[in-house]
């Protein structure tokens, strides 16, 4: 356990400057070396996130065959990969860690190459549902053997000869997506899924990218459907990660909460269906500009600039915004925290099943830090303080990254320091997080330290 403490940044010290080195995408970086180890030739990634989880898919592409190499004059990675099909057993257990997207992808990659994988991972992840995954990839015919509720470890017992399917995601889930459609990849004929909400589109606009056959389309009653065209021969590219959205996010909402800062955030991916906190925080009547940028990997990037602050205002978001914003709703909760006004965000059930039960994680760690909040089903309801949240509670993390990260935030807009009980997570997504914060005016520390 490592406890953190973040203290408010004094009304008459005013400093929150700065532009700051952002970590890559993550989810960019997890497709980028999948479909590198699954390319015959060099792809070389540029600017992808160091972070725990995306080492723990470098580390078990490894196992499984390709070789990756990271070149530090470049500050590159090279991965040289084995072709679609090309993979070969791991003589060991792949450990996920902390990572859901890396297990779920990686028993797509698996399940239609003939052999079997083992799968572990932390506290964490060995709690999470991997059964919304399995099922698909069953009917692809992988077997997979797992705990309880299909829940790791498990193994994947690969196809010899996969099926390609027409598969109905029954969640809003980017992770189940990708699964089917790097399964399908091995699969001769077209593989196809159909999603009732759009989620984010990393892997579609990849494996274009890498010279895959892939049609979307919008279909009549909203959904969409993804087709792609089986055993291709994948392209080698060279591939720029964006920052991370999901990251930037932290700073950005601490700017938008510390009158007088200025902070530019550049190169940050804002994908349509990445950005809904954009939007949100728009709603709330934040104050900052979106300058666009040109496209890196075939994704849309900007640079985003605060330069004013204003006091937000509640607001309501719609359901159907979720899945462009699921991984924000605890930065927006914390911004919501100093708004005036209650704020309502509706169908949160997918973030019951994120690195902890986040739903209840954010309702705890507000309530102890003196805002009222009400759960109801899946919705939360933030009642605004109108200016810094009384602050001076412990927030338990559950190995949660994002909780811990917002509620250090949090603590900058505070009328007492705001503790997390663990911050070790926070480099699963985030490495380098306090320096950075503390570089553009937060005061974070070690318990031990404060
Ligand atoms: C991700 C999809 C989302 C998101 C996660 C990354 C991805 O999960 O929460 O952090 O890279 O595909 P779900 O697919 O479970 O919604």
């Amino acid at each position: 356990m490592k406890p953190l403490v973040s203290k408010p940044i004094a009304a008459d010290r005013v400093r929150f400057k700065g532009s700051p080195a952002l970590p890559g995408d993550k989810s960019i970086s997890h497709r980028a070396l999948m479909l590198g180890a699954l390319t015959v030739g060099e792809t070389v990634v540029h600017g992808m996130l160091e972070g725990d989880d995306v080492l723990h898919t470098a580390d078990a592409l490894r196992a499984l065959g390709a070789e990756i190499l990271r070149s530090d004059e470049e500050l590159a990675w090279h991965i040289h990969g084995m072709g679609v099909g090309g993979l070969g057993e791991a003589s060991r257990v792949l450990d996920m860690g902390n990572s859901g997207t890396a297990a779920r992808l990686l028993m797509g990659v698996v399940a239609s190459h003939p052999f079997t994988t083992f799968f572990t991972g932390d506290a964490s992840l060995c709690r999470r549902p991997m059964g919304r995954v399995g099922e698909p990839l069953e009917r692809m015919g992988a077997s997979i053997a797992a705990r309880t509720g299909g829940r790791m470890p498990l193994a994947v017992i690969g196809a010899a000869e996969p099926l390609p399917i027409a598969y109905r995601v029954p969640v809003p889930s980017a992770q189940v997506k990708s699964a089917i459609l790097l399964a399908g990849l091995n699969a001769p004929g077209i593989t196809t899924v159909i999603e009732p909400q759009a989620t984010r589109d990393h892997t579609e606009r990849m494996l274009r990218a890498f010279g895959a056959k892939i049609e979307v389309s919008e279909r009549d009653d909203g959904s969409r459907a993804i087709l792609l065209t089986g055993q291709p021969e994948l392209r080698a590219q060279v591939v720029k990660v964006p920052a991370d959205i999901s990251s930037a996010a932290f700073p950005l909402v601490a700017a938008l909460l510390v009158p007088g800062s200025e902070v530019v955030l550049r190169g940050v991916g804002v994908n349509p269906l990445r950005a809904g906190l954009l939007v949100s925080l728009s709603e709330m009547g934040a104050e900052f500009r979106v300058e666009p940028r040109r496209e890196e990997a075939g994704e849309p990037t900007a640079d985003i600039v605060v330069a004013k602050t204003s006091p937000l205002k509640a607001i309501h978001v719609p359901a159907a915004r979720a899945p462009t914003m699921i991984d924000e709703y605890s930065i927006l909760a914390a911004a919501a925290a100093v708004a005036h006004g209650a704020s309502r965000f509706d169908g949160l059930g997918e973030l019951r099943v994120k690195e902890s039960d986040r739903l209840v994680a954010m309702a705890a760690g507000l309530a102890a830090n003196g805002v009222k909040v009400d759960l109801e089903g899946d919705s939360l309801i933030v009642h605004g303080c109108a200016g810094p949240v009384a602050g001076g509670g412990t927030v338990a993390t559950h190995m949660d990254h994002r909780i811990a990260m917002a509620f250090l935030v949090l603590g900058l807009a505070a009328k007492a320091p705001i503790m997390v009980d663990d911050g070790a997570m926070i480099d699963t997504s985030f490495p380098g997080f306090v320096d950075l914060m503390n570089g553009l005016g937060a005061a974070i520390s070690s318990k031990e330290a404060s």
